[in-house]
């Protein structure tokens, strides 16, 4: 397994939207393992496979409490078929908007359909904090962030702060 590099926004790679799996091969488990290790070691609860640079539709979550065993679930071509018309505000992070969190208001209930990481087809009826991540992930798939749910004046203060610490950054290195 390997730690893979996490993209920062605003970067043009996070707006892309991502391609089907053909069918989930030892190829694809390499990257879904590569992927949940990369999450568990950001920490994070959820990773997109754009997020690492693979413009493939591919995602990992893992949301289990610290001293509960690892839950971790893999899904290629995720797809909402289903959701509550109940709405509830959630606030989100995301480790390609490292430290910056904003109130999302997302269906508090999705039924998801997925191939598993054996290449089985599989739905799952999710809520609440699993349900927000689901769909969290499968925007970052169309090339949505969290951001792009909340207000531009508050989108535009969060990008503007990531740019100016990537300069920084770079400043730091060079
Ligand atoms: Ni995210």
């Amino acid at each position: 397994m390997a730690l893979l590099s996490i993209i920062v926004a605003p970067d043009k790679r996070l707006k892309v939207k991502s391609t089907r799996v053909e069918r989930v091969d030892d190829d694809v488990r390499t990257l879904m393992d590569d992927m949940l290790e990369t999450m568990y070691d950001a920490p994070g609860i959820g990773l997109a496979a754009p997020q690492v640079g693979v413009t493939k539709r591919i995602i990992v979550l893992d949301l289990a409490r610290p001293d509960e065993d690892p839950q971790p679930y893999f899904m290629a071509n995720p797809e909402v078929i289903w959701t509550s018309d109940e709405t509830a505000p959630y606030e989100e992070g995301c480790l390609s908007l490292p430290e910056h969190y904003a109130e999302v208001i997302r269906p508090v209930a999705a039924r998801i359909r997925y191939l598993d990481r054996e290449n089985e087809v599989r739905e799952m009826d999710t809520e609440d904090m699993l349900a927000k991540c689901v769909q969290h992930e499968i925007d970052h798939l169309d090339g949505v962030l969290f951001v792009d749910h909340i207000s531009i004046v508050k989108r535009s203060m969060i990008l503007r702060k990531l740019t100016k610490a990537k300069r920084s950054d770079s400043k730091v290195s060079a």
